[in-house]
């Protein structure tokens, strides 16, 4: 059997035939047919107002910032947990994160970012003070962890009073929406003053590199527009009224990326599908639990990941993916927490704990779209035998 990689794209549409298509026309840069088609069906599929295909992800964090008027010497709370591209974008714009602990679901922690909020930050004049650092806390960052909806109602509110502006990172859950409540019936991404999608060649779909800011508001958008456009205000005479950016997606990546989307759906089928049966082998193995997903969303299910009881178990998760990953077939930890890592680790942390629990005990398995039946049972299998 061949190598198993954790998450690998998937091309089985009409990835080919848009590119001929774009290359004969001679439409391959940042405009053409394939750049609008695209935006139309994510607005379809998210039921977005406003969506600006960028680059990548990373470049739609760091868009949302600036347009979140988050600046130098500046704050935003967000969890450790997460891929560095999220904190990356904070420290581009010259500001600091906050970190916070994550849940169950290694979302956010709403109570205690909450609790943080409360009991840690001064209201003055507009802006909600951190008081200890005396620095404006002007964003927080979401991140809907491998697919999985975070929840964020009563924080949403909160932030909404304390006019902290609201950045949801779905790089990971595109097709992931809420069930209950508030939110109900809402796709990630498209419920704070900003979202991002990535299609990095590891997500669900992908455009190669690729990704999309997402807003709901028309200024924002027309803002965004400009800013991925150079800042160009005179098509004729080349003139630009700020530092604008070189941002835009091309019609050669949104060709892809169109394709991709056009099978979104069957991916989410096949992913459940995928999912059960983890699920069914994994509950029969002593010491090892499914990750659980939260049954408030209807979540992409990205990536599978399985808990090691290592109170139970003599083995570590590390230790098991060290091992397996000499097979034929990649393991992975989650992410390090980004409060421990060299170019975060003087800032502010509150009450972190869970995140090193589910950090050191989670293993994050193959959960491409075309995995087989067999594969998975390899998979399994070969984490049963390690654990004994
Ligand atoms: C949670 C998260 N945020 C941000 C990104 C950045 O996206 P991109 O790789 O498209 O820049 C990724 C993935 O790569 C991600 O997983």
């Amino acid at each position: 059997m061949k190598n198993i990689g954790l998450h690998e794209p998937y091309l089985v549409g009409n990835e080919v035939k848009y590119l001929k298509n774009c290359i004969q026309a001679n439409w391959v840069s940042t405009s053409g047919k394939y750049l609008e088609l695209f935006e139309k069906k994510i607005k379809e599929i998210t039921k977005t107002k406003f969506a600006i295909p960028v680059l990548n992800g990373t470049i739609g964090l760091h868009l949302s910032m600036i347009l979140s008027g988050v600046g130098k010497d500046e704050e935003v709370i967000v969890p450790t947990i997460t891929f560095v591209a999220t904190i990356n974008a904070i420290k581009y714009v010259g500001a600091n994160p906050v970190f916070m602990d994550t849940d169950q679901y290694l979302n956010i922690d709403e109570d205690k970012t909450i609790e943080f909020i409360k009991n840690n930050t001064n209201k003055k004049g507009k802006y909600s003070i951190n008081i200890k650092t005396k620095k404006k806390i002007k964003a927080l960052v979401i991140v809907h962890t491998f697919g999985n909806a975070a929840k964020f109602e009563k924080l949403y509110s909160l932030c909404k009073k304390k006019n902290i502006k609201i950045i949801e990172d779905a790089a990971e859950s595109l097709g992931t929406f809420y069930k209950f409540n508030k939110f109900k019936k809402k796709y990630t991404g498209t419920i704070g003053d900003f979202g991002i999608i990535s299609f990095n060649g590891n997500k669900i779909v992908t455009c190669g590199n690729g990704g999309v800011l997402l807003t709901q508001n028309k200024k924002y958008y027309k803002q965004a527009i400009h800013l991925v456009n150079q800042a160009k205000n005179d098509n004729t005479r080349f003139i630009h009224d700020k530092v604008g950016y070189n941002y835009k997606l091309s019609n050669i990546s949104a060709a892809v990326g169109l394709s991709q989307l056009e099978k979104l759906n069957i991916f989410i089928k096949k992913k459940k599908i995928i999912r059960n049966l983890y699920k069914n082998k994994i509950k029969k193995i002593k010491n090892l639990d499914m990750f659980e997903s939260p049954n408030y969303s209807d979540n992409n299910n990205w990536l599978n990941l399985v808990k090691v009881d290592e109170k139970k178990s003599k083995k570590k998760a590390i230790d098991l993916i060290k091992k397996i990953n000499q097979l034929n077939f990649q393991l992975r930890p989650v992410w390090y927490p980004n409060h421990l890592q060299k170019p975060f680790k003087k800032c502010q942390r509150y009450k972190i704990n869970n995140s090193i629990k589910l950090f050191k005990s989670c293993i994050c398995l193959p959960s491409s779209s075309f995995l087989k039946k067999k594969q998975i049972e390899l998979i399994v299998d070969s984490l049963k035998r390690f654990l004994k």
